[in-house]
């Protein structure tokens, strides 16, 4: 399988900047985190995790494959980090397609879409990250080629210009987007299957951490697998991220072996809380609690109180927080649960100071 990629990382949130242990829970990749492709699973049989989308996903290979036809374009939606590329990427290569890689963000005029479109060949994947960041002219591109394997373009301007039509190969287009919500339904509509990932149970992830330790030569066993996984937000991505840092840290003050022990020791210095929480989520919770009683509490509010965007809220801080019980939304706004107030130590006492 052939990889072309062109991709621009997002800017970190300003934030970040001042948090100890620094995008370790971020679910984004991180700049420098391309060897993150090396753990990466080639293969539905090697790749962990989201049984019920696998399941469908063989299906719609096997029939494809037995029809000698291309895939159907497919968008996969869902928080970062939860392998929407790695799942278009094992796609592509058992259905033994070239991949092509890039985002929407850099496919600024219609000449950079058809650049890639006029190169594929049958039966080609090509992967658009953050589709729901498309510009206008654009998608309206993507609309023909989907549809009709099209591509119109526009010769001259005013009153002279005419529309050329070239045809192109019968190709696969598979969309990624942490926003459902923001694409547009022509576009949507487009996609003959639109399927969402979901946060990973902490066995499966336990299992990836296994994995990922074997193909990194490091030494754990289950016990410090499931520790690593239990503080990993439901996300493969900073799974590995920690456990990258929990083996740096078992190396230089241990014997290179990873325990529960080593890992509680070495996550406790890096600041990831027994549930995965990082300062950004307990700040977000104990500011709630403390200025607004818990909630509700509209998402503007959410944003103004903690310095984030409030897009940045709803996308990565807020799904984690609703999966695992500490957050709801309501009709009204958002309420913090008393699981969450246990969890943060207001157990009818003083609340516990932020920190940093
Ligand atoms: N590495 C990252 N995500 C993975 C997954 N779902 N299965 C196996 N290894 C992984």
């Amino acid at each position: 399988m052939a990889i072309i990629s062109s991709r621009e990382r997002s800017p970190e949130s300003p934030l970040d900047a001042s948090e100890a242990g620094r995008g370790l829970l971020q679910p984004q990749a991180q700049a420098g985190e391309a060897q993150e492709d090396s753990l990466r699973p080639r293969t539905l049989a090697e790749y962990i995790g989201q049984t019920e989308l696998k399941e469908v996903l063989s299906i719609a290979i096997a029939a494809a494959r037995a029809r000698g036809e291309p895939l159907d374009h497919l968008l996969f939606y869902g928080p970062p980090g939860l392998g929407k590329t790695t799942v278009a990427a094992v796609l592509a290569a058992e259905m033994g397609s070239r991949f092509y890689m890039t985002t929407a963000p850099a496919l600024e005029s219609p000449r950079d879409i058809a650049g890639y479109l006029v190169r594929l060949k049958r039966g080609d994947v090509l992967f658009i990250d953050e589709i729901h960041r498309l510009p206008k002219v654009t998608e309206e591109l993507l609309y023909p080629a989907m549809e009709d394997f099209r591509l119109d373009i526009t010769i001259g301007k005013g009153r002279s210009a005419r529309i050329t039509s070239i045809p192109l190969e019968r190709f696969t287009l598979i969309g990624a987007t942490t926003r459902i919500g923001a694409l547009t339904s022509p576009l949507r509509d487009r996609f003959g299957q639109v399927q969402r990932l979901r946060f990973y149970e902490p066995h499966e992830l336990a299992e990836i951490v296994l994995r990922s330790a074997r193909l990194l030569n490091t030494s754990i066993d289950r016990e410090g697998a499931e520790e690593i996984a239990r503080r990993s937000r439901g996300t493969p991505r900073i799974a590995n991220r920690l456990l990258k840092r929990v083996r740096d840290y078992a190396q230089v003050r241990g014997n290179g072996h990873i325990s529960r022990e080593v890992a509680i020791a070495a996550l406790e210095l890096f600041q990831v809380d027994p549930m995965g929480l990082d300062w950004t989520d307990r700040k977000l919770l104990t500011l709630l609690v403390e200025q607004f009683g818990g909630g509700p509490v509209g998402l503007e509010t959410m944003a103004a109180i903690t310095g984030e965007d409030p897009q940045t809220i709803e996308e990565v801080y807020e799904p984690y927080l609703m999966q695992i019980g500490y957050l709801q939304r309501t009709p009204r706004g958002r309420v913090v649960t008393p699981a969450a107030l246990r969890h943060l130590g207001y157990a009818g006492q003083s609340p516990p100071p932020l920190g940093n």
